[in-house]
């Protein structure tokens, strides 16, 4: 097993094979591909995660263990580094498979850094693709990073290709999803974890709104075949499983448009 050059995070140890080449090296031919690939899931085979997971105590030690950081040395490294040429100089991905950063919480994307570095995420190539490219950073450069992607303004993306989700008669709605849930299907409201706006709630619940529908949806399924297992308590996934491809899809396309319309009066949570 290789050792994890990051003494830092107590979790980590990455997989057999795991490189340590920069990202120059490891992900240009890859990351093409994947960008051009319109697969929507990830390889839903293997699920073994090598790190445990967290509990709310370990996260919240491991988020308070990271240096404060420079949203200023952030931007230097999201170019030198060169998050910038999947994920934007703004933290806007250029394709519709990867995900926008823009705005993203510091818990949040501290977290997926360090879930990256353990191959606690680990959803199909792509994950591995973050694993290789992420191993290596200094919890100072995790800090600095999501400090950057956190003092940019959330995507308004209008341009960003939407899928056209069929609703069936028995599908709900998405704003019935986000603001009360579904108590037959045992799903929580979304707004009640991820804000009212999608703004992102409570330690690493991550902001959703202007996120990328094509990512948006494929990190859903994920979850939901249980490819995506970094959610602590298992939340995500339990939430995910009732949902439809269609609601999903819907789900997308309301976040997606939920910076570009006006805020709504009257929005209160059940
Ligand atoms: C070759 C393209 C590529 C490069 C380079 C790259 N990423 Fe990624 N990134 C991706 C893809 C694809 C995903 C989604 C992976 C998955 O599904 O697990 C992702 C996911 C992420 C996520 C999780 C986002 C979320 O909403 O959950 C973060 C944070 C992130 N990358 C940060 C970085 C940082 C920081 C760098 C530079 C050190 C970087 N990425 C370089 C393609 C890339
Ligand atoms: C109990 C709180 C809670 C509820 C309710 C909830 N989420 Fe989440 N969600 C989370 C947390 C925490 C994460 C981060 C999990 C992780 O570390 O992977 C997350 C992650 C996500 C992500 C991944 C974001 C990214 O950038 O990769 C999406 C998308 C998402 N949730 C959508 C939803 C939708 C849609 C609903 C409603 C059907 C919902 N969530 C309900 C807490 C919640």
């Amino acid at each position: 097993m290789t050792e994890c050059p990051i003494t830092a995070n107590p979790r980590c140890h990455p997989a057999p094979g795991a490189g340590w080449a920069r990202a120059a090296r490891l992900f240009a031919p890859l990351g093409l591909a994947l960008a051009l690939n319109p697969v929507q899931a990830g390889d839903h085979g293997q699920v073994a995660s090598p790190a445990p997971n967290w509990t709310p105590s370990s996260l919240r030690q491991a988020l308070a263990a990271l240096p404060e950081g420079d949203a200023a040395h952030g931007r230097e490294l999201n170019r030198s580094l060169f998050c910038a040429s999947c994920h934007g100089n703004e933290g806007l991905a250029p394709t519709m498979n990867w995900p926008h950063l823009a705005g993203q919480k510091v818990a949040y994307t501290a977290k997926m850094m360090l879930d990256y570095q353990s191959g606690l995420r680990q959803e199909g190539e792509r994950g591995r693709l973050m694993h290789d490219v992420g191993v290596e950073l200094s919890p100072q450069e995790i800090a600095d990073l999501a400090a950057f992607y956190a003092s940019l303004p959330a995507p308004r993306e209008a341009t960003t290709p939407r899928p056209e989700p069929q609703l069936s008669a028995t599908d709900l709605p998405a704003a019935v999803l986000v603001r009360k849930g579904d108590p037959s299907r045992l799903i929580t409201p979304c707004a009640s974890c991820h804000g009212a706006a999608g703004e992102g709630g409570r330690l690493e619940a991550p902001e959703l709104a202007g996120q990328n529908p094509r990512y948006f949806v494929r990190t859903l399924l994920d979850y939901q075949h249980g490819t995506r297992a970094n959610d602590g308590k298992k939340t995500m996934r339990a939430f995910t499983r009732g949902l439809t491809q269609a609601e999903l899809e819907a789900l997308a396309v309301y976040y997606a448009d939920l910076p570009l319309r006006p805020a709504e009066p009257g929005f209160f949570l059940p």
